[in-house]
């Protein structure tokens, strides 16, 4: 999908209070047509209330948003025909098949007859289901059941799509999934915003990522452009049997090396373009006899940018 300079969902000096307790605190900013959008931000940062007031289910204490040039307050009808929303709690019923759950969900949209079952295999196909349709949810994995509730929020056909930790409780290959079916989607033309405390979303899914903390946004960029401000540090560990004191030397001397840290038979090396290093420093450790057994380079992630940002850490 193209993304487009034109915002579908522009959000302004967004506040919501409870009860005196300020879960979301002057939040600006905007989504656009064709964009896969991440709220990425600790438990507690008000990603859910934000999903809430953008579904119109909760009213905002202060300031403006627009979806698709209808304003939240005043059209919430008609915003409800073009979002669909799949929350962070399952709703679905346990005691139905997952077919069954999707005809009763499309039946609260309206469709009916012939539009409602192709709408339902084609989005059971679409999230690799069709198979076990028949189960009843209750046999399902908490991995099935997330991608069973994506199903259930696309039967409108919504032009904006909105998960709220569609990977929280999902095992590896449900997630990539789920992945692919967001990514499809997305080509499809859906504009999606979704919410997550795994930096892993963010990276893999987003085409730009708005970091939260405690009811603010501390950043918002592109995943290469959030990453640059963590600067160029990369870290290389190496772990070896005996590093003896001359090479460790000669790799201070490299020019790009800022920083060698030893205990025993760990080196962690700090320095900038540490991947085109990697190679001169094996050399060097190898031709001074060091039997290394393993080494690997950590680049900067979305992690060390939160940590860099709020001094916490995003799974704190
Ligand atoms: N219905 C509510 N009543 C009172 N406080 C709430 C309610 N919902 C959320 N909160 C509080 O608002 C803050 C943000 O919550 P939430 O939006 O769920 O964050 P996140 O989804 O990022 O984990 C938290 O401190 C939470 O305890
Ligand atoms: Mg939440």
């Amino acid at each position: 999908m193209v993304v487009n300079s034109d915002a579908i969902i522009t959000v302004e000096n967004l506040v919501k209070k409870y009860n005196g307790h300020t879960a979301v605190d002057g939040i600006s900013f905007e989504i656009k047509r064709g964009e896969i959008f991440g709220l990425l931000g600790p438990n507690g940062a008000g990603k859910s209330t934000i999903i809430s007031i953008l579904c119109c289910l909760l009213e905002p204490s202060l300031g403006r948003v627009m979806i698709d040039g209808l304003e939240i307050k005043k059209n919430a009808s008609d915003i409800k025909k073009i979002i669909g929303v799949v929350p962070q709690e399952i709703s679905l019923y346990p005691t139905l098949t997952a077919r069954e759950n999707l005809e009763f969900y499309g039946k609260i949209y309206g469709l009916s007859g012939r539009t409602l079952k192709s709408r339902v295999e084609a989005l059971l196909d679409m999230v690799g289901l069709t198979e076990r349709a028949d189960d009843l949810l209750e046999g399902y994995s908490g991995g099935m059941k997330r991608r069973i509730n994506i199903a259930a929020a696309l039967l409108h056909e919504p032009r904006i799509l909105y998960l709220d930790e569609p990977s929280t409780g999902v095992d590896p290959q449900s997630r990539r999934r789920i992945y692919d079916t967001i990514q499809d989607l997305n080509r499809q033309g859906t504009t999606v915003l979704l919410t997550t405390h795994q930096m892993e979303d963010a990276e893999k899914l987003c085409h730009r990522i708005a970091i939260m903390d405690k009811g603010k946004l501390v950043a918002l960029d592109t995943l290469k452009g959030l990453l640059e401000l963590v600067g160029e540090s990369d870290l290389i560990h190496v772990l070896a049997t005996e590093i003896l004191p001359g090479p460790v030397e000669s790799i201070k001397r490299m020019p790009n090396v800022q920083k060698v840290s030893l205990d025993e038979g760990n080196m962690t090396i700090q320095l900038v373009r540490g991947r085109e290093s990697l190679v001169g420093i094996i050399d060097i450790l190898v031709s001074a006899g060091t039997r290394v057994e393993s080494i690997y380079i950590k680049e900067p992630d979305l992690e060390s940018l939160f940590l860099h940002l709020t001094g916490t850490s995003l799974r704190g």
